[in-house]
């Protein structure tokens, strides 16, 4: 996987084109001051048209990148356009690349790689998933002496922080996501958070670095908990669980198994600890042994001391992080079996749910029920049809088989 990155030059301080100057940008900024950093320095800035006030912004690609200075490119704009051209732009203009952008990653990262390769360069992305977290870097490194098995945990903070909100202060959905969005971890659309996408281009980019291959969109059951309501909280909570959104991928006999989903976890299970917009993300060794990061799943400051690192990786010419020779594969969860929580109305009319139920509560209007042990996919494609009936929520209930 090393890359030729002979444009660097490792013995001097490195200047870096920044393009989005947000949450993101503005904490690579703050970072690089506060440590007095000796082997980077922001040498210029992407602006909007009319935002660039100061001599280190700019308003075009153009100059950014002609600008003798720039050694290193950093995006962090976010969304695929602009985003795509610029990063292609500078990796044809013969320099590294650091994005943050798991969107952009998951949608062209094949081609940006392929650029980057055919120029020489480098293309990181370990801020994309876990924030702060150093988790791309990790499973990159554990994968040269063992097996990855599995891979997963809790990848969404804003979602987190929501469901702990909603847990320890029994507030109401809408609430907790107002609160999201005032302490900035939710963005004004927070529909990637609350469906789940987000989670589910963190885990597909994660399954590319452990396992080498890119798992097909269309093939992961991928929920959200934007139809889970106070009153569930409370249901579950009764039940002695707490509820979290869960990403996962693993090995199996039948190829790769991936899902997201909210699941109930028991009260000594590390994902019922995880409090406020902490995430925790896992990898299982070739022994069967899980080992766990915890920390800041999103935020400025967390978020650029990832990107450091992978600067200083470039620094290093240690290359890019996409696997050599990866390739696409659809998800098999036909193996992937637990039990499920699902709540209706007392309207909603189904024989098919009925008869897959184990056990039922009936609260007011409203059902609960437990299911038999089924396959994922199955349960996902069951309730998109039930939906168009009712707003039903459901979440998988954790066992040891489900990791
Ligand atoms: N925030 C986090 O905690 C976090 C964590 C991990 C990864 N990420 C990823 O990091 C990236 C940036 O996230 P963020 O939270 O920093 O976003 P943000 O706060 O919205 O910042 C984006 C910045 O890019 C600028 N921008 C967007 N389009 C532009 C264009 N065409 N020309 C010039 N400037 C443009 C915006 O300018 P205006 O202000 O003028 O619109 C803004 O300054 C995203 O890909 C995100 O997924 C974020």
């Amino acid at each position: 996987m090393k890359t030729d990155v002979s444009k660097i030059e490792t013995n001097k301080r490195l200047g870096i084109g920044l393009l989005g100057y947000g949450t993101v940008g503005k904490g690579l900024e703050t970072l690089l001051e506060a440590t007095a950093s000796d082997a980077f320095f922001i040498a210029k800035i992407l602006r909007r048209a009319t935002k660039a006030n100061r001599h280190d912004m700019v308003e075009d690609i153009d100059s950014l990148l002609k600008d003798p200075s720039v050694d290193i490119v950093v995006e962090v704009l976010g969304g695929i356009e602009p985003a795509r051209s610029y990063v292609l732009a500078a990796l044809k203009a013969k320099k590294a690349v650091v994005t943050a952008n798991k969107a952009l990653i998951n949608r062209h990262g094949d081609e940006l790689d392929a650029c980057a390769k055919a120029n020489g360069v480098a293309l990181r992305f370990s801020a994309a998933v876990g924030g702060g977290i150093p988790y791309l870097a990790t499973l990159l490194e554990v994968k040269r002496h063992t097996q990855i098995q599995a891979i997963g945990g809790i990848l969404n903070g804003t979602s987190n922080f929501m469901l702990d909100k909603m847990e320890r202060e029994q507030c109401a959905f809408e609430e907790a996501l107002r609160a999201a969005q005032q302490l900035g971890y939710a963005e004004a659309d927070p529909s990637a958070d609350i469906l789940g996408t987000d989670s589910l281009n963190k885990i597909r980019l994660s399954g590319v670095v452990a396992f080498d291959r890119w798992i097909e969109f269309e093939s992961i059951p991928c929920e959200g908990i934007a139809y889970l309501q106070a009153e569930d909280i409370q249901f579950i909570q009764n039940l002695g669980y707490h509820i979290r959104l869960f990403a996962t991928m693993c090995r199996s006999e039948d190829g790769i198994q991936a899902y997201v989903e909210p699941q109930l976890f028991n009260v000594e299970d590390a994902e019922a600890s995880i409090l406020a917009n902490h995430n925790i993300a896992w990898f299982v060794d070739s022994m069967g042994e899980r080992q766990a990061l915890i920390g800041q799943g999103a935020g400025g400051l967390p978020t650029a001391g990832n990107i450091l690192r992978d600067l200083m990786q470039i620094k290093e010419k240690t290359g890019g992080m996409l696997p050599e020779g990866h390739t696409k594969l659809v998800a098999n969860n036909t193996k992937a079996i637990h039990q499920y929580l699902i709540r209706s109305s007392k309207n909603l009319k189904s024989g098919y749910l009925e008869a897959l139920s184990e056990v039922k509560w009936i609260q007011g209007n409203r059902i609960y029920r437990i299911t038999k042990a089924m396959d994922v996919s199955r349960i996902h494609a069951l309730v998109q049809t039930l939906r168009a009936t009712e707003p039903i929520f459901f979440a998988g209930i954790q066992t040891k088989e489900t990791l």
